[in-house]
């Protein structure tokens, strides 16, 4: 039933069957799920498919920029690179940083790239060429059609700083900062919305950190300057860089207390992966502790908007989310801070080191899949989310130096979503098996979203079997899609993504190793769809609807 899918989304289209005798419900119904009464919950906001290119390893130079490269344009940006980006669906990417952000200069990015200043990168102990800044990041988002997603320095910079680079970016010519951008070469405003104020700027290992109180303070006052300047901002404060922080929720609330009115979002930040998981079964419900994230940051916000009287909202941007092998990444850091206990230290450091490069399994995909799904069924309250990274770094798109650019795994739940859920989320009721967990207690064991656009009568079925042992048998009921009534669901296509080593992963060697596979769903005559999904398995599945 499953045949070999051979690249990429655009080849996934396998045609459904019709069946008046379809196979569900089977005789064993411990083994069946049905997903049915779908409720609308928002309209599908294009931010929700963003994602995250960060100053750090590979991800920009030898990522995105290489001048050598033989794909490379004259501003050095790979064009395989850029293809892939594209193929990906990715809607809007936030730069520069991440933790980088919190001690760099943007001024240092702009002007002749042969006469900027080389610096040292605290954050990961890299130097920095500025060869890539925000003209050049500009150039390349115009390129995939993607829209930037602004990290300022509250690190070791303020008020200032955010409003000289907020001029030079957006600015109408006839002012220092704008006139400067137009003599860099860039005479269009480069109209940049979103702006994030600072990174992770709770945790201890962030340039500048603050407590609750200080950055609450810090975050009023510039949100207030960059408003007075530009009201249509669209502002992102910090919110806690994960839910496990000890100030987690506090933190949150004392930000948006003190300044609700100028804010449009609240970040959230998550990255899960096995061996950080109480167990396997554990990391493959990773959902069920963004939901908590989710649910917890949207009621603080609920009710401090409450307690305010105000028609303002504050929606979430959950603008890291992803895997990342951050056991890795810890061991390195270790080394890093004993060295620096050992004396001075004059070596410099490297280049666009390879790091955070982790290679994605199967599995991995299909926790990807599941974070998709939660996203997609929180859009209401999460307006903007950014997978955590785009090349290279944690990242579904991998370059090779003078080689080829390839797919994780990962890359294919977030395309099927970016590429194809349009319109309205529903997020249905499940009834089926459900899973023991350490952490989140009784989980079921299938997820799913449906999303639909009403004027198209198109809509994609998300699924996803988080159960480590067991196959599924699912039957989702889409017939009550507002204008159904009267139409005959027609199955467009099927993917699915499963391997019987849920360990494999794709590589240089062997690119396709893990890749979506065409199913046949039984399409019934009563609009519902029947589906077998095996253990550690996500499936999309495009349907229309035409008149009977
Ligand atoms: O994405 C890698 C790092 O993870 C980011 O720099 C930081 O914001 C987070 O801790």
């Amino acid at each position: 039933m499953i045949d070999q899918e051979p690249q990429g989304t655009s080849a996934v289209e396998a045609q459904g069957h019709v069946t008046d005798s379809p196979t569900f419900p089977p005789d064993d119904l411990s083994d069946t799920a049905l997903v049915h009464a779908p409720t609308a919950v928002a309209d599908i906001p294009s931010r929700l498919f963003g994602s995250f290119i960060e100053h750090m390893g590979r991800g920009v130079y030898g990522g995105i920029y290489e001048k050598d490269h033989p794909t490379a344009d004259t501003w050095g940006f790979r064009h395989d690179v850029i293809d892939m980006v594209k193929e990906l669906g990715v809607t809007c990417i936030r730069y520069p940083g991440g933790n980088f952000v919190s001690t760099y200069d943007w001024k240092d990015g702009i002007g002749p790239r042969d006469q900027r200043p080389v610096r040292r990168d605290l954050a990961w102990h890299s130097t920095e060429s500025n060869e890539v800044g925000i003209d050049d990041f500009h150039r390349w988002s115009r390129m995939t059609g993607t829209e930037i997603m602004l990290a300022t320095n509250l690190g070791t910079k303020g008020i200032q700083e955010c409003l000289d680079e907020l001029e030079y970016v957006n600015g109408a010519p006839g002012t220092a900062w704008a006139d400067l951008r137009v003599r860099n070469g860039i005479p269009e405003s480069m109209d940049i919305s979103m702006w994030c104020l600072g990174n992770e700027m709770d945790g201890p290992w962030q340039v500048g950190h603050m407590d609750a109180q200080e950055y609450a303070a810090t975050v009023a006052k510039v949100s207030h300057a960059m408003k007075l300047a530009e009201s249509g901002l669209q502002l992102v404060a910090c919110g806690s860089s994960s839910a496990h922080m000890p100030s987690f929720g506090h933190w949150e609330r004392t930000v948006l207390e003190k300044a609700y009115e100028h804010l449009d979002f609240i970040s959230c930040h998550a990255y899960y992966y096995d061996r950080g998981a109480a167990s396997f079964q554990d990391f493959l419900l990773s959902s069920a502790d963004m939901t908590h994230f989710i649910t917890t940051v949207a009621e603080i916000s609920s009710s401090v908007k409450a307690r305010r009287h105000t028609n303002h909202e504050v929606a979430l941007s959950f603008d890291e989310w992803g895997i990342w092998y951050s056991d890795e990444w810890n061991r390195q850091e270790k080394r890093w801070i004993e060295e620096a206990a050992a004396g001075l230290h004059h070596d410099p450091w490297p280049q666009a080191p390879h790091l955070l490069e982790d290679r994605y399994t199967a599995a991995d995909a299909v926790v990807e899949g599941s974070l998709m799904i939660t996203l997609l069924k929180h859009c209401k309250q999460v307006r903007s989310a950014s997978r955590a990274q785009l090349v290279n770094v944690i990242a579904p798109i991998m370059a090779e130096t003078k080689g080829p650019a390839w797919r994780q795994s990962v890359f294919y739940p977030f395309a099927a979503a970016a590429n194809f859920a349009r319109g309205v989320a529903y997020a249905p009721i499940i009834e089926g098996p459900r899973l023991h967990t350490q952490h989140f207690g009784e989980v079921q064991a299938i997820d799913s979203v449906i999303t639909w656009d009403e004027k198209r009568k198109q809509g994609l079925v998300l699924i996803v079997n988080r159960d480590e042992q067991r196959p599924h048998t699912v039957t989702v009921d889409c017939s009550s899609m507002p204008s159904m009534a009267g139409s005959r669901m027609i199955i467009d296509s099927a993917q699915m993504l499963h391997e019987d080593d849920p360990m494999k992963c794709n590589s240089p060697e062997e690119p396709n190793a893990v890749v979506p596979r065409h199913v046949t769903p039984w399409s019934n005559t009563d609009g519902s769809i029947t589906l077998d999904m095996p253990e550690i398995s996500w499936a999309a599945i495009r349907f229309h609807g035409s008149q009977a």
